[in-house]
């Protein structure tokens, strides 16, 4: 049995990945944006799972919950899937709360990123980019940026296992409800990453789609603009990955 966070649990393929999760006996902690959206998680809360409450697009609600989570039980893999589709939230919920989650955590064995097909459209640089969100933001920038976050996790930290995934489209409230991929298919991936034992989940800096590791863009692997990366994400929210 894992411990396993899973962002912006309330919907989607979050709340999908946490029943899951639970129905597997795994130790489920789920993220709602407050105590409003918290009340719909009540079906897990009441069996058992875990919750943390505070809206990603808030670095301070990012930081409480880092402490409260450093203070339990150590996690074993956590699924940042969280994610806004448009609006000024892009940044800070697409990649600054992921990536303060990720500096401010004991670092768990396992990590999984939900990237998107739309980081093959983003800009492979980070001058200029509003991370505060004064001005919407580019979710094709912000799904490069969490991708290349998996993959210089992967490289910086041999022991962890980090990953992204492309869930496809498909139909949640972000996808429409014509949206033509698998919902099942949507999440069993970031399960399986989080949790199996199979030699092919025992893998790390892959970009996947339904269980199969595809090549992602390639600035992705670029060292130099992870490099970059790292570096603008630790200027702007003062924080630098832990070192090992
Ligand atoms: N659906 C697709 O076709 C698709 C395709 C590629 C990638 N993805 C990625 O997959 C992930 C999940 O997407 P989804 O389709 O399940 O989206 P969704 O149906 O819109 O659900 C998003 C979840 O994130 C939560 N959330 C959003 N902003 C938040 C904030 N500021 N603070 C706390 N929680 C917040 C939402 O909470 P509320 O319910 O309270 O708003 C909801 O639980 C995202 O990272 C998305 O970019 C989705």
């Amino acid at each position: 049995m894992s411990r396993i966070l899973i962002t912006g649990s309330v919907d989607g393929l979050g709340r999908l990945t946490a029943e899951a999760l639970h129905a597997q006996g795994h130790d489920v902690i789920v993220h709602a944006r407050n105590a409003d959206r918290a009340a719909h998680l009540r079906p897990l809360t009441d069996q058992g799972a875990g919750i943390v409450i505070g809206d990603f697009a808030d670095r301070d609600a990012v930081r409480r919950i880092a402490a409260e989570l450093a203070g339990q039980a150590p996690l074993d893999a956590v699924i940042h899937n969280v994610g806004v589709w448009s609006g000024r939230k892009v940044m800070p919920v697409n990649i600054i709360a992921p990536y303060l989650l990720t500096a401010l955590l004991p670092l768990p064995r396992r990590l999984v990123y939900l990237s998107s097909g739309s980081h093959f459209g983003g800009r492979p640089r980070v001058g200029g980019v509003d991370w505060q969100g004064r001005e919407a933001g580019s979710y094709g920038d912000s799904k490069l940026y969490v991708t290349t976050l998996a993959a210089a996790m992967a490289r910086l930290f041999p022991d962890v296992l980090s990953n992204s995934v492309d869930p496809g489209w498909v139909p949640t409230r972000m996808g429409g409800a014509g949206a033509p991929d698998s919902l099942e298919l949507g999440h069993r991936t970031q399960e399986w990453l989080a949790t199996s034992d199979d030699p092919d989940a025992h893998t790390s800096g892959g970009y996947w789609y339904h269980q199969h590791r595809q090549e992602p863009d390639p600035s992705v692997h670029d060292t130099a603009f992870q490099d970059d990366l790292l570096s603008a994400l630790a200027d702007e929210t003062g924080e630098r990955l832990p070192r090992r």
